[in-house]
Parts: C-alpha cells; structure tokens; sequence
C-alpha cells in the first residue's frame, strides 16, 4: 500500500520490525496530536523537562507547526491513527504514550470520529500494549448531555484503556478549554468588544486552559496518584458566558455587542444533524449553553499545578496584545 510504504521510508531502519523485549528507551515519550493545540503545548513542556519526545506527524500536518516541534527537538516520525503499522513503529522503545488526536478540526481525507477517535485510538492503545509501553495518557473530555458520536467513542477508548493490560493508564478528562470556547474562532471576540453568546449565557462552566491541561498531562507522568485513574479537569473559576463578558468590558471600558443564539436554535441543530462531527460539534455547543461544572479538586491533589485563573485580566490583555500582532 503506498501510502503505508511512505511511512516506513520515513521511519528509521528497523522501526516496524517486531521488537519484543526491547527495553524502553529512558523516559522516551511518544505524543499523538503533537501539531495540535493541547499536543503541541505538552511536547514543549516535555522537552522542557528534558524528556526525550517523539511525535507522530502526518505528512499533510501543517509545516509551521512541524518546524515548531522540531526547534523543541522533538523526533518526528511519519504516520497516522488510520494506518497501524506507523503505530506500532512510533510506539516502540517507548516508556509512555501521550495522546491528544483527534478528527474534529482535521478536514484530510479519511478522517472521521469513527476512523480517528475510535478506530485509530484504538489500534495506538494495542500497538501501544504490544511495544511494551508503560504508561498511557489519554485526552477525553468530564461527561456531558445528550449521546453524540465523539463521547461515544471517547468513553469505549477509556474502557479499552482500562481494560488494555497496559501496566499504567491515565485518563484527563478535561472541560472546554479558554481559549477555544472564549476565542474568536466560536465568536468571543474580545478585541472587537463582541460575543456569541449560545443559549441565555447564564450556565456556567469552569473554563481551563489548555495550557493547565497540558501540565496535567505531563504531570500524570511523574505523580503516583495519576495512575490508573480517571481525573476530571476544569478551572477552578465557575463563570458563564456572561460573566465573562461584563469582566472583560470592565477592563476595556467598552460595552460589547452580544449576539445571542437561543438555546432552542442549538437544540434544533443538534437534532437536525446528521453527520457525525457535525452533531458532536451542535451537542458541544449545547453543552456550553446549558453550563458545565467540574470539580477539579481531586486532579489537583493527584497533579498538583498552579491552573491560571480564566479571571486574570493579565492574560486577556496579553491576548489582546497577540491579537493586535498577529492583525
Ligand atoms: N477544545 C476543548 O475545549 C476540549 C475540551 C476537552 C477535551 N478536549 C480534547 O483535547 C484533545 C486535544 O484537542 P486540540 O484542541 O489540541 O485538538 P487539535 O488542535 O484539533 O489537534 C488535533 C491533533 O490530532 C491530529 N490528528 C487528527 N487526525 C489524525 C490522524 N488521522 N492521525 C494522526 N493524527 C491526527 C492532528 O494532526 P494534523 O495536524 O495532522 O491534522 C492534530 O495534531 C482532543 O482529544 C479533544 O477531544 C478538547
């Protein structure tokens, strides 16, 4: 198959020969999803801490984002959560595998919630489990309402995780991360005074960072407490959309424009969708209208981190600062 000759060209000699026995290079850590949002920041925490890393990218990943991970000297290996055989050579000689894919935002050929999120977590667990790793962290999200494809397919990984025979597991399940579900990609745009607001923005949720998120993930690596566990993750700040935005126009002086979506509209979209990424996308929306409470109380005694407070009017300025740099 040519696409699965690609990878093995690429890999290192020996890389998809079966290596039982092989004794885990020190430390090595393997990252899924390292050239995205949440992989990218662990992989640059990871080599921080002067843990060796290694990233499955795919061919098609975006060249910015792979010169990143190469700067931080991260080893990229070619692959994807579709083809097993990139799996079980990115996996050998690992101590522990991170991963963080998944097809939401992937627009390639091939990808979908049931391909990736499902099939391809998956088959990385079993390659995971025949190279001997020691330790798997994976990336779901605290439970929500309404059944949809992608917390269907996240809670069987977590069951298979667990039931793997993988010495150790970690399963973070996170809530909606800041800076994607406050920034301007879903409509809340504090640069330009203005909002989206889905449902009556009064439900709240306890917005985190993925940056917190990513601390957590590489201290599962290093905390007893982390192992063999399920640890739900959330800021420590409980506030709806709208107390995000009457604090935001606080610190601007400006008053915004709210464009509000009824919780009813959202509800139809949900139910009216068909595709899968699709309905996934409307039930996480639905999700944020009707608010989202996690206690992350228990994470941070496992993994304990300083999380950044979604309030601190130093990193919304700082994030106006970006944003005026990158218009
Ligand atoms: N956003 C939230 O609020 C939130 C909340 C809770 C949990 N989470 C979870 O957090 C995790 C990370 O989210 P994120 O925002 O960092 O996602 P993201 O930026 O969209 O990154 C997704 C990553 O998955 C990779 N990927 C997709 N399809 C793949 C395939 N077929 N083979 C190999 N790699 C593939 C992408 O690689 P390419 O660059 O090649 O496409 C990319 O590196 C996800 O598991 C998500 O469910 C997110």
């Amino acid at each position: 198959m040519a696409a699965t000759e690609s990878y093995i060209e690429g890999a290192p000699p020996g890389a998809f020969a079966p290596q039982r026995g092989t004794r885990p290079m020190s430390r090595l850590t393997t990252v899924l999803g390292a050239t995205g949002l949440l992989g990218g920041a662990i992989c640059q925490r990871l080599t921080a801490a002067g843990r060796p890393v290694r990233a499955l990218v795919r061919p098609t990943s975006d060249p910015a984002r792979r010169q990143r991970l190469e700067r931080l000297g991260v080893d990229l290996w070619p692959g994807d959560l579709k083809e097993p055989p990139s799996l079980r050579a990115v996996c050998q000689g690992a101590q522990a595998v991170i991963s963080t894919a998944t097809c939401m935002l992937s627009r390639q050929a091939g990808d979908s919630i049931q391909s990736v999120d499902l099939e391809g977590q998956r088959a990385l667990i079993e390659a995971a489990r025949s190279a001997g790793v020691e330790h798997f962290v994976f990336i779901s999200f605290v439970p929500l309402q309404e059944r949809f494809p992608l917390q269907e397919a996240k809670r069987v990984v977590e069951q298979e995780l667990m039931r793997s025979g993988i010495p150790c597991h970690t399963i973070l399940r996170s809530g909606f991360f800041t800076e994607v579900w406050l920034g301007p990609a879903l409509g809340f745009d504090p640069e330009n005074a203005r909002a989206r607001i889905y449902g009556t923005g009064l439900g709240r949720l306890n917005w985190i960072s993925f940056e917190d998120v990513a601390k957590f993930a590489v201290g599962a690596l290093e905390h007893p407490r982390a192992r063999n566990t399920i640890l739900e993750l959330g800021g420590e700040e409980a506030l709806s959309q709208l107390e995000m935005v009457r604090l935001l126009e606080g610190l601007d002086g400006r008053d915004w424009v709210l464009d509000r979506i009824p919780e009813q509209v959202l509800r139809s979209r949900f139910k009216e969708a068909t595709e899968p990424r699709q309905q996934s996308f409307a039930a996480l929306v639905l999700n944020v209208a009707r608010g989202c409470l996690t206690d992350p109380g228990p994470a941070l005694q496992a993994i304990p981190i300083q999380l950044t407070r979604v309030s601190d009017p130093a990193r919304w300025a700082r994030r106006n600062d970006d944003a005026r740099k990158e218009g």
